[in-house]
This record gives structure tokens, C-alpha cells and sequence, in this order.
């Protein structure tokens, strides 16, 4: 892949002006490392253009040039997504300066975001309006909507609304050859053949630069309950999901599982965390329910539902929105709390729901077994069959384990999914990071396909090189 040319880089600079254009190390450097620290690449310039037309001729600019450009939003990525590689040649396209709402309407259900939209400000948005935006996730201050999109993000709130697959209309990107396509329509049926706007939803910017979306939006929470459970398995936790289920229904919006080894990590490192509950459980689940203006509080069904039957060893219902805010702090500092506390490898798996109580059990009995010393820390979207099967390097040990006796860590948990007929990555998505196992286990079929709709779309191979999809073995590379 070429290095941009001294030419090349004047006229993007003439493009896009100072705010759009920089090659000072000091302000590209944040944008080099991923959130973990683990992924650390270099670029000929970090680019940041300003609008959809600029997002296309700067792209037009760089297919005359054979130039990689790596799309950027919060820099959130779990698995490397958004870090170029170490070769230099690499622009850092970054949509942040694209933050506009272009239009939010509340008859619609429909808001138009572009790429560099914060989470939390589109929360924020809908709800001025009387509407909600559902998918919701601890990066919510940074995570962009562009990266939303290019990754099919899930978060707290899919068992309910699903992940952005459900939630996108319609998305306008800018593809390879630097054309726009126009997919932001308002229409709820469009039965034109291939579906692009799904195509481009967890490419990863491996196809073109998503510019802006249009999200589906549902009514604005009226009440909501949320409450901190203390169980004894896995089992009782899903069990209880499903009771609760048949009583409230759809007003499940999130049940998240937490084993006492993460609530710990929480309380030892997260500043102004108290534990929830009296005394120590196995396992715990963070349970929220919501009703929309104007329903009944879902409160008194939840109150019943953990009251009756043999599951619940313990319970609290967050007495204030302070308190319910503090039960979801818990739950989402798991990650910045296990990445202060040392060395570990992430695993965002998914298997049948009803399997991963058992899978769950026997994988973490297996992997600590068959490594010593190490610590599974396996938390999350039960409800969703996706759990972090994250793994904690044995104490004491620094961060060359994760390239090393990790990586054997690694490919025992993705053998142990496989076998369960799982997937190595639920919401993450690919990027760099799990590029390696996806060869070995992605499936010829789907590995095929994959590499033809990258090769038509992207002949010469720069959008986001080095994610998601795996070069062809070497035998099919010199056919
Ligand atoms: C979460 O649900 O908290 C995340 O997706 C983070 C993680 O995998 O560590
Ligand atoms: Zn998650």
C-alpha cells in the first residue's frame, strides 16, 4: 500500500484547511493507540474532514493514490478497529468534526445523525424531544455514531431493541471510488435488492466511510426501576430472566450479569463505589425495566417477581435515579476496572442463549485448569447469549503476557466457543485484533464471500486495511 505522495498531502491540506488537516505529532499521537493501550500504529496525516462532500473528494484524492485511510470516530474500538498499522502510510480519517443532527423528528421516529454524533448527545437530543434513542454503552460519552454503525454495536439494551442492525433506517456513506450513496431514506420498505445500508452496518470502514445514518427512535422512558440481584449461578440467573419475562413482558429492558470476582475489581478501583448488596454472591444481575409515559410504573411487577420463587438471594431496588445511576456505574466501569488492575485478554463470545449458563461454567473450569494461575472474568449481556469471557493474566505478570501465554489463552477459549457452536465475537466486532482467529475459524464459505464483497467494492484495498478481512492463504494468493 503506497505512502501518500508530498502532492497528495498538499492538495488534502488545501482541502481541508488547518481544523481539517494536521501532521503534528503531538495531536495525532491520542489518535494512534487504542482505548486499551494495546494497539499502537503510526500515519502520514490525520485527516478530519468537515462534511460529506469534503469526506468524498478527500477519498477520491486517496484512490488516485493507492493511499490507505483508516476511519476514526470515538476511538472506542475493543479490538483494534480504528489503530492503522506501524508502516506510517496510513491517513487516520477521522469523522469527528461531522457531529451535526441534521434533523430529528419526533413523527418520524427517525433521527438523522452524522458520523462524529456522541452517543450520549443524541440521548440527550432524543429526549428533548419526548423520544429515546434505545442502544446505550459504557463508551457513551465517546463512542460516534459512524463507529456505532461500522460495528454493529450492541451494549445493555439489546434484549430489548437489538443492536444497530434494528435500530439503523438508512445510512449515507462515501465508497471506495470516492461515490456517494444515499441511503438515508425515510422509507420503511425498500425492496431494492441488495441491502447496502445493511452491507456497510459491521464492515468496519472496510467498505467506505459511513457519513451519517438515519436511527430509529421509540418513546421517551416514562418510569423505570432498576435492581441489583445476588444468585448462585449462571442457571438461576437465566431462569430468573425468563420469569421475569413472562410476568413484565417487553418491560425487560437490560439484564446484565456480574460474577463477585468483577464487582470486586469495580470496588478496588473504580473511586466512590460501595457494593450494592449486603453480603457476598456468586453471581449478580443488574436488572432494568421501563414503561413509557403515561404506562404504569413497572415497579410493583418487578418488586413481585423477584419476591416470588427460589431464585432470588438477594435483592435491591435502587430507591432514587442517584441510586439506580450508581448500580449501572458498577456494571459499566467492569472494563475500566480490569484494565487498571493488570494484563488480560478479551473475549466477546456469543453462543445459543440457553447454552451459556453451562458454557460458561465448564469454559471458565477449562481455561483455569489448562493455564494456572489465571482469573476468568466473564460478565455481561446474558440475556443476549454475550458474555465477556474476558481472562485475567495470572497476578504479577506484566503486559507481554497478553502477546504470549494470552494468546494461547485466546485460542483455547475460541476452540471452546467453536465447539459450542458460538462466535468469537458478539458485539466487538473484528478489527485487528481477532483477525488471526477469524482465519483459522471463520469458515471457508463465509471467508470466501467476505474477501468478494471486499474485492468488488474495494479492488485496490484501502479502506481500513488490516481489519476484518483475512488475506486469502498464501496457495489461493499466488493463483
Ligand atoms: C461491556 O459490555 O462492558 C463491554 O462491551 C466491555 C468489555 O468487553 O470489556
Ligand atoms: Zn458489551
Amino acid at each position: 500500500m503506497a505512502a501518500p505522495s508530498p502532492a497528495l498531502l498538499d492538495s488534502l491540506a488545501a482541502l481541508l484547511g488547518p481544523k481539517g488537516f494536521t501532521r503534528d505529532c503531538d495531536a495525532m499521537t491520542p489518535w494512534l493507540t487504542d482505548w486499551r493501550g494495546r494497539f499502537h500504529g503510526r500515519a502520514a496525516a490525520l485527516i478530519a474532514p468537515a462534511t460529506r462532500e469534503e469526506v468524498a473528494q478527500a477519498v477520491r484524492l486517496c484512490a488516485s493514490g493507492g493511499v490507505p485511510l483508516v476511519p476514526q470516530g470515538g476511538n472506542t474500538s475493543m479490538v483494534g478497529g480504528a489503530t492503522p498499522d506501524a508502516s506510517g502510510h496510513a491517513l487516520i480519517l477521522s469523522l469527528r468534526r461531522m457531529n451535526r443532527i441534521r434533523s430529528l423528528d419526533p413523527e418520524a421516529n427517525l433521527a438523522v445523525c452524522e458520523a462524529g454524533v456522541v452517543l450520549a448527545n443524541l440521548h440527550e437530543a432524543a429526549q428533548a424531544a419526548g423520544r429515546r434513542f434505545p442502544l446505550s454503552l459504557a463508551a457513551k460519552g465517546s463512542a460516534t455514531v459512524g463507529g456505532l454503525v461500522s460495528t454493529n454495536a450492541g451494549g445493555t439494551q439489546v434484549l430489548r431493541f437489538g443492536n444497530m442492525r434494528r435500530l439503523v433506517q438508512g445510512i449515507e456513506a462515501v465508497l471506495p471510488d470516492g461515490s456517494l450513496f444515499d441511503g438515508l431514506t425515510a422509507l420503511r420498505k425498500d425492496n431494492r435488492g441488495y441491502d447496502l445500508t445493511q452491507l456497510m452496518i459491521g464492515a468496519e470502514g472496510t467498505l467506505g466511510i459511513v457519513t451519517a445514518a438515519s436511527l430509529k427512535l421509540v418513546p421517551a422512558i416514562g418510569s423505570r426501576v432498576v435492581a441489583w440481584v445476588g444468585l448462585a449461578t449462571p442457571v438461576a440467573a437465566l431462569a430468573l430472566l425468563r420469569q421475569l419475562e413472562d410476568r413484565m413482558g417487553g418491560a425487560v429492558e437490560s439484564f446484565e450479569l456480574v460474577p463477585q470476582g468483577a464487582l470486586d475489581l469495580v470496588l478496588a478501583h473504580i473511586p466512590g463505589t460501595r457494593p450494592p448488596l449486603a453480603r457476598r454472591h456468586e453471581w449478580h444481575a443488574l436488572v432494568e425495566a421501563a414503561a413509557p409515559v403515561g404506562a404504569p410504573s413497572p415497579e410493583p411487577a418487578l418488586v413481585e417477581a423477584l419476591g416470588a420463587g427460589e431464585l432470588v438471594e438477594d435483592a435491591v431496588i435502587a430507591a432514587s435515579e442517584a441510586q439506580a445511576d450508581a448500580f449501572w456505574r458498577l456494571r459499566e466501569s467492569i472494563a475500566e476496572a480490569e484494565k487498571q488492575d493488570g494484563p488480560a485478554v478479551k473475549h466477546d463470545i456469543s453462543v445459543a442463549v440457553p447454552d451459556m449458563p453451562g458454557f460458561l461454567v465448564e469454559a471458565a473450569a477449562a481455561v483455569e485448569r489448562d493455564f494456572p494461575g489465571v482469573r476468568v472474568n466473564a460478565f455481561g449481556h446474558l440475556g443476549d447469549g454475550n458474555i465477556h469471557f474476558n481472562v485475567r493474566a495470572p497476578a504479577g505478570t506484566d503486559a507481554g503476557w497478553i502477546e504470549g501465554a494470552g494468546a494461547e489463552v485466546s485460542h483455547r477459549v475460541y476452540d471452546l466457543v467453536t465447539a459450542a457452536g458460538g462466535s468469537i465475537s458478539a458485539e466487538h466486532g473484528i478489527g485487528q485484533m481477532k483477525l488471526g482467529e477469524f482465519a483459522r475459524l471463520g469458515g471457508a464459505a463465509r471467508l470466501a464471500a467476505l474477501r468478494a464483497i471486499k474485492g468488488a467494492l474495494d479492488p485496490a484495498g484501502i479502506m481500513n486495511p488490516g481489519k476484518l478481512v483475512p488475506p486469502p492463504p498464501l496457495a489461493e494468493n499466488r493463483r
